[in-house]
């Protein structure tokens, strides 16, 4: 952990608070308020990971008395919860950051504070970079974000009176800190979900892992989230029946590697497939989920499982990231061509209307013509239903940046739209397949573009907007799973009618 302070700015948050409690005590005494909730802004990018991160953080700073607002210009404090994954996904911080500077320079005591991924990674070096920051903070840190702020906060309110150096709210010598501590992976304790009443949405995240020991070569996560922890199962099913006591009805286990899963101790090291089993009991839940696996640890157990347990949708995120085993060896990905078709033969033997889905890397290091035909001829073969696909971005402190990264951009980009036309039309065929069936859909609430329609998923994960029922109230359906009529297939979405 490293503090980024100034020595004025030490002695003086020392002579205020030495810990997150005693910051707190001296944050209340000093601010000259009511008892009115302080407002926190929340802006995230990235996976599913953080988007779970950003609701603990709204649980914690909640019991510090804040509220979550969804106007920046009204914040007391601003989050940015970062991701590194690729280097657009960095800038996007960067330029959120540029965004809310008017905002601390009209209003100085706002703070801003970066969490997420490219914080833990870069610490004290954010700071540097992005002078609005007051605070970077790491994944491990949000239990003790309400506490950091308070640190803040003490300083900003201390006399001006006793400062011996000129003081902006922008200034070099405010206080500023980089709280990057990695908790052991020993001593590492998930942060249970502590959803309210009417908080809480028909489908939600739930933790089972955290970080990631698989270290592919293009890959910042192990850097940035740590050695792989697995949750305890208990843990996983209570806060799983939490969520369900206050209205979800679909939950999506969610870690870097959920196949890796290992906190049961099963004989053949198959707990994922255990604790599978375990969430589909949990009474109330209709739908279960689970994102995102690795190929190399996802068992036959773990397929068996889509056609054994009622709650388990009919999806697979499968990240295959190129087609061709020359470049899968140089990625580290432990698996060849031939077994990764071979699970998806056995996945679908098993569950043959399965939708599935995969990431894509194109332009990684040594990526030949050849090499590039064969992640084309593997899209041809499995058949997703959607992909998400990247040009190889080189991330700093991950090994293939000991590879020469010879491709131009030109042609990385130019690979990158073959893959993406290629899938859409593969797409368009697989949507197409949905359209005259009558499919159970998870009524989740009323359709972004309004007009009153109703919005839900199919298990394949399809998006279906439909018409609310002509008589009685639609929203006596949200939360429940109804046969719906497909009657359209859009580029992304399904149109269908109440059957
Ligand atoms: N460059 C491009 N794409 C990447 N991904 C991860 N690291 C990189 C990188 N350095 C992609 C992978 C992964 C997804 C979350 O992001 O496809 O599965
Ligand atoms: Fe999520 Fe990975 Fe981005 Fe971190 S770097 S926020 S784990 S996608």
């Amino acid at each position: 952990m490293s503090n980024v302070t100034l020595p004025l700015s030490d002695s003086l948050a020392d002579s205020l608070a030495t810990g997150p409690a005693a910051a707190i005590a001296s944050h209340t005494e000093a601010l000259p308020t009511t008892a009115a909730p302080r407002r926190v802004f929340i802006e995230s990018f990235g996976c599913q990971m953080n988007d779970y991160d950003v609701a603990r953080m709204v649980e914690v700073l909640r019991k510090s008395g804040y509220e979550r607002i969804e106007e920046a210009e009204q914040a007391d404090l601003i989050v940015i919860n970062t991701c590194s994954i690729r280097e657009k996904a960095e800038n996007k911080a960067a330029s959120a950051a540029g965004r809310y500077r008017p905002l601390k320079e009209k209003n100085p005591s706002l703070i801003v504070a970066l969490g997420g991924c490219l914080a833990q990674q870069e610490g004290d070096a954010l700071l540097k970079k992005i002078p609005v920051a007051d605070l970077t903070f790491g994944p491990d840190q949000i239990p003790q974000l309400p506490g950091h702020v308070a640190t803040l906060l003490g300083q900003q309110s201390a006399d001006p009176a006793t400062w011996a150096r000129p003081r902006t709210p922008l200034g070099k010598y405010r206080l500023r800190l980089a709280k990057t501590e990695v908790i052991d992976v020993e001593d590492y304790e998930f942060l249970d979900a502590d959803p309210r009443p009417g908080d809480v949405s028909i489908t939600a995240l739930v933790t089972i892992q955290k970080g990631c020991d698989n270290y592919c070569a293009y890959c910042v996560v192990p850097n940035t989230r740590g050695r792989e922890v697995s949750r305890p199962a208990d843990q996983v099913v209570a806060e799983i029946k939490r969520f369900v006591d206050q209205g979800a009805r679909e939950v999506t286990l969610i870690g870097q590697n959920v196949n890796a899963y290992h906190a049961i101790g099963m004989p053949d090291g198959d707990d994922f497939a255990e604790l599978l089993a375990r969430c589909d009991k949990v009474p109330g839940l209709r739908r279960l989920r689970f994102t995102t696996s690795h190929p190399h640890y996802f068992s036959r157990k773990v397929a068996d499982a889509f056609r054994d347990l009622p709650t388990l949708c009919p999806w697979l995120h499968l990240p295959v990231q190129a087609g061709s085993s020359r470049v899968l060896a140089m990625m580290a990905r432990d698996y060849k061509r031939e077994d990764y078709l071979d699970k998806i033969a056995y996945i679908k033997s098993v569950c043959p209307d399965i939708s599935l889905s995969t990431d894509i890397i194109v332009g990684y290091p040594g990526e030949t013509e050849e090499d590039f035909q064969d992640t084309c001829s593997l899209l041809e073969l499995v058949r997703y239903d959607s992909i998400y696909s990247f040009s190889y971005s080189r991330r700093p402190g991950t090994p293939a940046t000991e590879l020469e990264d010879t491709l131009p951009q030109e042609e990385k980009s130019r690979r990158l739209q073959i893959v993406q036309a290629l899938q859409r039309t593969i797409t368009n065929e697989r949507m197409a397949r949905m359209v005259g069936r009558t499919e159970p859909v998870l009524i989740e609430g009323l359709a972004r573009m309004g007009n009153g329609q109703l919005c839900g998923r199919t298990g394949g994960n399809h998006t279906v907007n439909m018409d609310p029922p002509a008589t009685g109230e639609a929203s006596a359906l949200i939360g429940q799973v109804v046969p719906v009529y497909i009657t359209q297939a859009r580029s992304h979405t399904l149109a269908g009618q109440l059957a």
